[in-house]
C-alpha cells in the first residue's frame, strides 16, 4: 500500500519568537530535525518503494528537506496560510492591535479571514489541485506548515470544518497515513531533539 507522509518544517526562528507566517530560517533545533529525517523516512518507507518530496516555496520547508535525496518539488499552493496584516506578529500583538479580529477568529476559526490574507476555507480551496495530485501519486512526503497540514489531514481523516483548525500537528513529528477503502491507518514518529 502507498503512504502519505507529512511533517511540519523544523522549528524556525519565528516559531521560537512566537511570530506568525514570515519566511524565516530554521533554528538550531530545526536544523537537527532536518538532519534526522533521512534515516527516519528510510526506516518507515518499504525497501523498494519510491518517494517524492513536496515542500512549499518558503525557506523553512526547503531547508527541512535539504538532506533528503529523493526527487523534490516546491509548490506555491503549499505555502502557509497568509495572515495578511498580521504576518510577522505574535498572538499577543494581534490581540492588542486587532482585538475585534482576534475575537472573531476565536468565534469561527474556519471562516475567519485575516485582513489582506486568508481563511482556512480559502486554504482548503487552494489545496484542491494538491489533493487531486496526491490521490494520483504513490508515496509522497510533504514538508509543510501547520495550517496547511491541518487541511490535508482533515481531508484524508474526514474531519469536519469545525474541528479542522484545531487539529494537533506538532513540530518534529512525521505522520504516516496509509489510505484504505474508507479510512486511513495513521502512525506518528516523533523525533526528540
Ligand atoms: O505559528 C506557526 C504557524 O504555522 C503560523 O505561521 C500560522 O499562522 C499558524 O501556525 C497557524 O495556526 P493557527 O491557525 O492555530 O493560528
Amino acid at each position: 500500500p502507498r503512504s502519505i507522509f507529512f511533517s511540519r518544517h523544523g522549528e524556525s526562528l519565528y516559531n521560537v519568537m512566537g511570530k506568525l507566517g514570515g519566511d524565516s530560517e530554521l533554528s538550531a533545533r530545526g536544523k537537527q530535525y532536518a538532519k534526522s529525517l533521512p534515516l527516519l523516512i528510510a526506516t518507515h518507507l518499504g525497501n523498494s518503494e519510491q518517494l517524492t518530496v513536496w515542500t512549499s516555496t518558503l525557506k523553512r520547508t526547503i531547508a527541512t528537506a535539504e538532506h533528503l535525496t529523493y526527487p523534490k518539488l516546491a509548490w506555491k499552493a503549499l505555502d502557509e496560510l497568509d495572515a495578511g496584516v498580521c504576518d510577522g506578529m505574535t498572538y499577543e500583538e494581534i490581540e492588542e492591535q486587532y482585538p475585534e479580529d482576534f475575537a472573531n477568529r476565536d468565534e469561527d476559526k474556519f471562516n475567519y479571514r485575516y485582513r489582506g490574507g486568508e481563511s482556512y476555507r480559502d486554504v482548503v480551496l487552494r489545496l484542491e489541485p494538491v489533493i487531486m495530485e496526491l490521490e494520483r501519486q504513490r508515496n509522497i512526503l510533504i514538508i509543510g506548515h501547520q495550517a496547511i497540514l491541518r487541511c490535508i489531514y482533515a481531508y484524508f481523516m474526514n474531519h469536519s470544518h469545525e474541528k479542522l483548525p484545531y487539529i494537533k500537528i506538532p513540530l518534529h513529528t512525521v505522520i504516516q497515513l496509509t489510505p484504505s477503502a474508507y479510512t486511513c491507518e495513521e502512525k506518528r514518529f516523533k523525533v526528540d531533539i
